[in-house]
C-alpha cells in the first residue's frame, strides 16, 4: 500500500493546563475521504488548524507528501520553518470553514483568481480562464460576476470551495463547512463535495452530517476529549460503534 498522503503521528496541543489534543494519530491516503466527527469541546477544529501548522503542535509530527509540516528535515533532524516558507507548505493544503470569509468587495471569480495571480504567478486571463472552469464545477458558472452579498450562504460556500481549489491543493480540510447555513441549502454544498470525493480528492471533513459520512467517507474517525475514541469504515463506526461515548453522540446528532 502506497506511503498516505497525510500522516499525524502524536500530535499534541495544550491551551496553558487544557491539553486538547492528547497524541492523534491519523493516516490518509492519496483519494482517501475522512469524516472527523465528535462533540462540542473534541478537539476536531484545533486538530485541523495542526494539520496545516495554523497551530503550533507542543508534541508528535504532521507529514503531507513526504514533508514534515512546518519543519524542515536537514540531516535527520526537524528543523521549524520560518513563516514565510510554512506559508509556501500551507498552499498544497486547502481549508474550508463554517464561515465562508470571502472577500466582500470582490465578485465571486475575483475571489477565486485571487490566490492563484497573486500568490502563485499565474498570468490573469490563464487564472480567469481556470477560475470560471472551477465556479462551474461548483455550479455557479452563470454567477462570476456576483459579489458575495448577492449570493446564498450555500452559493458562498461553494464559491470559497472554488477559491480553495483555485490553489491546487493536494488536500482538503473541512470544518464544518455546513454547519452554518439554512438546511434547505446544505444539500448543495454536499454534493459538490461528494463530487470532488469521487474526483479523487484527498479530504478530511468535520461533519455532523452523518449521511454524508456515511456516503463519503472511506474512513470514520470518532473524537471525544482530545483523543481518536474509535476509527474504521462508516459502515461500523455509525452502525455499530464499541464505544459507549460514540453510541450517545451518534444518538444525540441523529435525534
Ligand atoms: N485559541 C484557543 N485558546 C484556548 N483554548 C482553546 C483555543 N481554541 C480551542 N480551545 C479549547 O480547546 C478545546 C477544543 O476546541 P475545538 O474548537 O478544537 O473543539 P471542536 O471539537 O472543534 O468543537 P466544536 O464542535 O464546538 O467546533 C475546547 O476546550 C476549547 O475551549
Ligand atoms: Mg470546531
Amino acid at each position: 500500500m502506497s506511503e498516505p498522503l497525510l500522516r499525524a503521528i502524536g500530535v499534541r496541543k495544550s491551551y496553558g493546563h487544557n491539553e486538547v489534543l492528547k497524541g492523534i494519530d491519523l493516516d490518509v491516503r492519496r483519494g482517501q475521504v475522512v469524516c472527523l466527527l465528535g462533540p462540542s469541546g473534541a478537539g476536531k477544529s484545533t486538530f485541523l488548524r495542526c494539520l496545516n501548522h495554523l497551530e503550533t503542535i507542543d508534541d508528535g509530527q504532521v507529514w503531507v507528501d513526504g514533508k514534515p509540516i512546518g519543519f524542515e528535515l536537514r540531516n535527520g533532524k526537524l528543523y521549524e520553518l520560518r513563516e514565510r516558507d510554512v506559508a509556501k507548505q500551507r498552499r498544497d493544503i486547502g481549508m474550508v470553514f463554517q464561515r465562508f470569509n470571502l472577500f466582500g468587495h470582490r465578485t465571486a471569480l475575483e475571489n477565486v483568481i485571487e490566490g492563484p495571480i497573486r500568490v502563485l504567478g499565474v498570468a490573469p486571463d490563464v487564472a480567469r480562464r481556470e477560475g470560471r472552469e472551477l465556479l462551474d464545477r461548483v455550479g455557479l458558472g452563470e454567477r462570476g460576476d456576483a459579489y458575495p452579498a448577492q449570493l446564498s450562504g450555500g452559493q458562498q460556500q461553494r464559491v470559497a470551495i472554488a477559491r480553495s481549489l483555485a490553489m491546487k491543493p493536494k488536500l482538503m480540510l473541512f470544518d464544518e463547512p455546513t454547519s452554518a447555513l439554512d438546511p434547505e441549502l446544505v444539500g448543495e454544498v454536499l454534493a459538490v463535495m461528494n463530487t470532488l470525493a469521487a474526483d479523487g480528492m484527498t479530504m478530511v471533513v468535520v461533519t455532523h452530517e452523518i449521511a454524508f459520512a456515511s456516503e463519503a467517507a472511506d474512513e470514520v474517525v470518532f473524537m471525544a476529549d482530545g483523543a481518536v475514541v474509535e476509527t474504521g469504515p462508516p459502515e461500523r463506526i455509525l452502525k455499530t460503534p464499541e464505544h459507549e461515548r460514540t453510541r450517545q453522540f451518534l444518538a444525540r446528532v441523529l435525534a
